[in-house]
């Protein structure tokens, strides 16, 4: 894999670094030797320039705005897949026959009940506690129940804790959501699909039959397609960071949700609905976009910028064709669609965001979806831990089972006090 060779000049020493060529994307500067051999570190506060890993799942061109799975473009996964299918695809590099997709599928929904004494976890939450919140305690809390399975190094422990994982994640997200409404717990329904399930634990009530409609469903699953995994984003990285001390997936996985939780990652869909809701009526768009550019004011358009997408998010693009396609289905509308269509509009013949290259990102048109399909504002990024466990276990998986794996372990530039004697008390 090595390509060439950089040469880094440092006062007196000139050293050669191997060049490693990927199958695309940029190449990157094996670097790994370079503190051995001049006492030297990188600094790269943020990883604007750093690979953390080598990894075959996800490739995203920023500058051309591709995403690709395993190689097959999100656009492609999003119109012909579906999220059972694209998270075999994560997990196992390639798309499966009809009978393997059935096994997977029948796999993962005969683990979709939780253990019994996991109800008593969310008494103890505040009926207002924030789902995220939930999610964290509840997740993390499962690497209590599973002592069969935390063996990290058999593979097979590694894939019913990832198989529990997925599966589990749309109960433990619909009963967090029905804690926050006073109303009781459905058990999951084997006769359902996989986000079928989801929406009848979500808005079912025992009372009555619950009907999943189709586009509704179709929607929401492609919502999940599109936020299964994403290359090294903070909260993989923070995952892949877990799970390199060898901590189980369990406890790894709740990590990923705590730091998706943050307003400029996951947490974005939920402020980008709660923003676009503010701006309200289209006229007041000006006064936002002018906060937005001001140096002095912390306001940001959420929804807007992307670390590595300096083009169009390709995720933004069908999910903006998704809104029109549940609002039809739902015979809704939503004014909000108006003013965000005309955000972006306005924001995108503004030299700021051009010059910025700061476009839509998945989390700016997600949020009206889920709205109108009947999700509140703080379910918004539940939704989205729930479809990014895939990604997260998947690159999870493929970390541990690279031998050569080391324990994470990044250093600084320091900048604080050099050696000094202690003082005692009385002479201070
Ligand atoms: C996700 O990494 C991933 O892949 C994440 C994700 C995934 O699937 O895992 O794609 C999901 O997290 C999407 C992003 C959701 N976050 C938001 O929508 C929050 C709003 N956007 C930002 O805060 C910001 O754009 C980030 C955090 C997304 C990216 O930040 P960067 O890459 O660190 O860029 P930056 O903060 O250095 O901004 C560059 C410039 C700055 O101006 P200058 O200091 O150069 O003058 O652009 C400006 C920023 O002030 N800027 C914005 C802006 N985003 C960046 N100005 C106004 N509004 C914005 N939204």
């Amino acid at each position: 894999m090595v390509d060439n060779n950089a040469t880094l000049n440092l006062g007196e020493q000139s050293l050669d670094l191997p060049v490693l060529e990927g199958s695309c994307g940029p190449d990157v500067v094996d670097i790994r030797k370079l503190y051995a051999q001049t006492g030297n570190f990188t600094y790269d506060p943020g990883f604007t320039s750093t690979a953390s890993c080598e990894s075959a799942l996800t490739f995203i061109d920023g500058e051309e705005g591709v995403l690709l799975h395993r190689g097959y473009p999100i656009g492609q996964l999003a119109e012909s897949s579906s999220f059972m299918e694209t998270s075999y695809l994560l997990l196992n590099g390639e798309l499966p026959d009809q009978d393997t997709l059935n096994d997977f599928t029948h796999t993962i929904t005969r683990h979709t009940m939780l253990h019994d004494q996991l109800r008593q976890f969310y008494q103890g939450f505040r009926r207002d506690a924030h789902p995220m919140a939930i999610m964290c305690g509840v997740v993390g809390a499962l690497s209590a129940f599973y002592h069969d399975s935390t063996d990290i190094s058999d593979p097979e422990h590694r894939k019913i804790s990832s198989h529990r994982l997925i599966a589990k994640m749309p109960t433990i997200a619909a009963w967090a959501y029905k804690y926050s409404i006073g109303q009781p717990f459905l058990q999951p329904d084997n006769s359902l699909s996989y986000t079928g399930n989801f929406l009848r634990m979500t808005f079912g009530v025992p009372a009555e039959e619950y009907e999943v409609l189709p586009a509704v469903e179709r929607a929401m699953d492609r919502i999940f397609i599109l936020h299964a995994d994403h290359e090294q984003n903070a909260s993989t990285s923070t995952v892949r960071l877990a799970g390199s001390s060898g901590a189980n997936p369990f406890a790894c996985v709740a990590a990923g949700i705590a730091c998706l939780w943050g307003p400029a990652h996951g947490g974005a869909n939920e402020a980008a609905l709660n923003m676009l809701q503010e701006i309200g009526t289209p006229d007041r768009i000006p006064e936002y976009i002018e906060r937005a550019k001001d140096k002095n004011d912390p306001f940001r358009l959420m929804g807007f910028g992307h670390r590595v997408y300096k083009n169009y998010d390709p995720r933004a693009t069908v999910m903006q064709k998704t809104v029109r396609e549940v609002f039809e289905a739902l015979n809704v509308t939503d004014p909000v669609f108006e003013t965000a269509l005309r955000l972006e509009e306005l924001a995108l013949s503004d030299d700021y965001f051009a010059e910025k290259k700061l476009f839509p990102n998945v989390d700016f048109y997600s949020g009206i979806i889920l709205s109108a399909i009947g999700f509140p504002t703080t379910m918004f990024t539940a939704l989205f831990a729930l479809a990014r466990t895939v990604g997260w276990v998947a690159q999870w998986n493929e970390m541990i089972s690279d031998p050569g794996q080391k324990i994470g372990r990044p250093r600084q530039l320091y900048t604080g006090p050099t050696q000094r004697d202690y003082i005692s008390l009385d002479k201070r």
